[in-house]
């Protein structure tokens, strides 16, 4: 074990402790992160219509990343706005949005989620997303209530925000890891990540390894970073307080499922202002199947 409490033979090398580290690798993200975006996007979509009701024309993603969820939006007609923390994130998703002719209608502007609102050039958005517990990044009350505020700023009366996070109960889980592998022509990217829960109190820690291979040669790169967890006690509380309501709780293709004690669930919240926008569809099929993330 070494000093951060990452356990086994792959973090024995340099550990870098900090969220951002892994996230300076964009590209390495977007090659790993990319399959299967394309079917996300669809329950995505599906998400949001039933939700208000009509094909929503503006979108915001708060913590983009590599834009990979832009581009497809970008590519399917939708006006969407990206922000991210981190420089390297940002200048990537905006150069491929650039090469695939989309800059005018999809861009990435450096941002944290707690102080966006007065960037974004006066835009009201149909709908803003934030999927595979990217939320969970604000290790605070204050900072997701900061985040909550900024976006029903910029969130059109009827508009709706979209949250994937994995809930936890406390005492019952256990240590967990995850292997991800992908190709994009001639590098290939491993990544081994193990997940830790109750590292500290409300923090679950992520330990990274990712191996890329290229012609060139092999590259080790190991990170550290810890996530907030929430009861859905406390997810709730925070939602409420940070004045949006649980208009419905679905899977990642849209069917709605009844709200887990642990586990990954979407969350479809609007405006605890607005009366009379829809509620997500009662006579969605309920489902059973597969959720991304934990
Ligand atoms: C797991 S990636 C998710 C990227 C993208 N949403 C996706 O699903 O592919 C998390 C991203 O959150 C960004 N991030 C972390 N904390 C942030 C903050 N406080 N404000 C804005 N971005 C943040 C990181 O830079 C990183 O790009």
């Amino acid at each position: 074990m070494v000093g951060n409490g990452c356990v086994g033979t792959a973090y024995a090398g340099v550990v870098r402790d900090g969220q951002r580290d892994f996230y300076d690798e964009a590209q390495v993200y977007d090659i790993l992160h990319t399959p299967g975006t394309a079917r996300e996007v669809d329950g995505l979509e599906r998400i949001v219509r039933r939700a208000i009701g009509r094909r929503p024309i503006v979108v915001l993603e708060p913590a983009c990343g590599s834009g990979r969820y832009l581009r497809v939006l970008g590519r399917r007609g939708y006006q969407v706005l990206g922000i991210d923390i981190n420089p390297r994130m940002v200048a990537y998703a905006n150069e491929r949005l650039r090469r695939l002719g989309l800059g005018r209608r999809a861009r990435v502007i450096e941002a944290p989620m707690e102080s966006f609102a007065g960037r974004v050039g006066g835009v009201r958005f149909d709908a803003a997303f934030n999927l595979i517990n990217t939320i969970r990044h604000l290790t605070s009350d204050r900072a997701m209530l900061a985040h909550f505020s900024e976006v029903r700023r910029v969130l059109r009366p009827d508009g709706v925000y979209v949250v994937g996070l994995s809930l936890s109960a406390p005492g019952i889980e256990q240590p967990s890891e995850d292997v991800w592998q992908a190709r994009r022509g001639r590098v290939h990217v491993h990544q081994f990540v193990s997940y830790l829960p109750e590292s500290r109190p409300r923090r679950e820690r992520v330990c990274s390894h990712l191996t890329v291979r290229t012609p060139s040669g092999v590259r080790h790169i190991d990170s550290v970073y810890e996530l907030r967890r929430y009861t859905i006690a406390q997810w709730k509380n925070l939602v409420r307080r940070g004045g949006f309501e649980v208009a419905g709780v679905v899977d990642d293709a849209g069917h709605a499922i009844q709200v887990p004690r642990v586990g990954y669930a979407i969350f479809v919240l609007r405006n605890a202002g607005v009366r009379g926008a829809r509620a997500h569809s009662p006579a969605v099929r309920r489902s059973s199947g597969p959720r991304r993330g934990r």
